[in-house]
């Protein structure tokens, strides 16, 4: 990956997989920031089930079997923006469940526990788990937003060992050093975390400088 503060092309292309653990927005607001980044051409979304239930309940929208417009009206893209490819989830056949498919990485926002435990198991079965499954062998960033509480011990050790395996586990707990007035300035903070990790370019800086404490 290109430095950052190198002009880089829109020609990214991930893997964004939506699962059904409580923080849709987290799902959507990392979309449109991908959406913003200039970087990114291609975003290969796949979505579960329990996903669209979370949606339902958490923003009144329904994303069950979506069309692309869809997507896009609730993304607020251009309804023939072709930034999105939307994947079935049993379709395993699909540009995401191979390897020899180039891509820079994969995110899943939110990650349940469900899907954490069937990629930490490797006995995945739907094209989420398969997917994030090629995304390690292949050795390229897996970045996971785990939510739930409190974690039982079997939680801990799938996320040590998906760790161990690679992955990067980025927990959907905001931070509050940066003073948010809003719970869009909270959710943001999370989601510019999670376009850290692949070093893509969003409009506010998250690194701590220490300026803010005085003395
Ligand atoms: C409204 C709602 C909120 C949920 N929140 C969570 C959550 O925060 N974390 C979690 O691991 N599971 C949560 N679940 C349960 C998962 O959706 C459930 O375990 C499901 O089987 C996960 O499947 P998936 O990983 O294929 O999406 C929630 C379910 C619903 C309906």
């Amino acid at each position: 990956m290109p430095a950052s503060g190198t002009v880089r092309e829109r020609d990214m292309e991930l893997t964004f997989a939506i699962t059904g653990a409580s923080g849709t927005v987290y799902a959507r607001r990392t979309l449109q920031l991908l959406a913003d980044s200039g970087v990114v051409e291609t975003i290969n979304l796949i979505m579960s089930g329990t996903a669209a239930t979370v949606a339902q309940v958490e923003m009144g929208v329904n994303l069950r079997n979506p069309a692309l417009h869809e997507i896009n009206d609730w993304l607020g893209l251009e309804p023939e923006s072709r930034l999105i490819r939307y994947w079935r989830l049993d379709n395993l056949a699909a540009k995401p469940s191979s390897g020899s498919y180039k891509q820079a990485g994969m995110m899943i926002v939110p990650c349940s526990m469900g899907t954490l435990g069937a990629i930490a198991s490797g006995a995945g079965t739907n094209l989420i788990h398969r997917a994030a499954d090629v995304t390690l062998k292949e050795g390229r960033p897996l970045v996971l937003v785990p939510r739930e509480t409190p974690y039982n011990s079997i939680h801990l050790e799938n996320m040590l060992r998906l760790s161990h395996a690679g992955a990067r586990i980025l927990p959907a707990s905001p931070g509050f050093y940066h003073r948010p007035t809003s719970i869009e300035e909270l959710v943001d903070h999370l989601c510019f975390r999670i376009l850290d990790q692949f070093d893509i370019p969003h409009s506010k800086r998250t690194q701590w400088t220490g300026e803010e404490v005085e003395g």
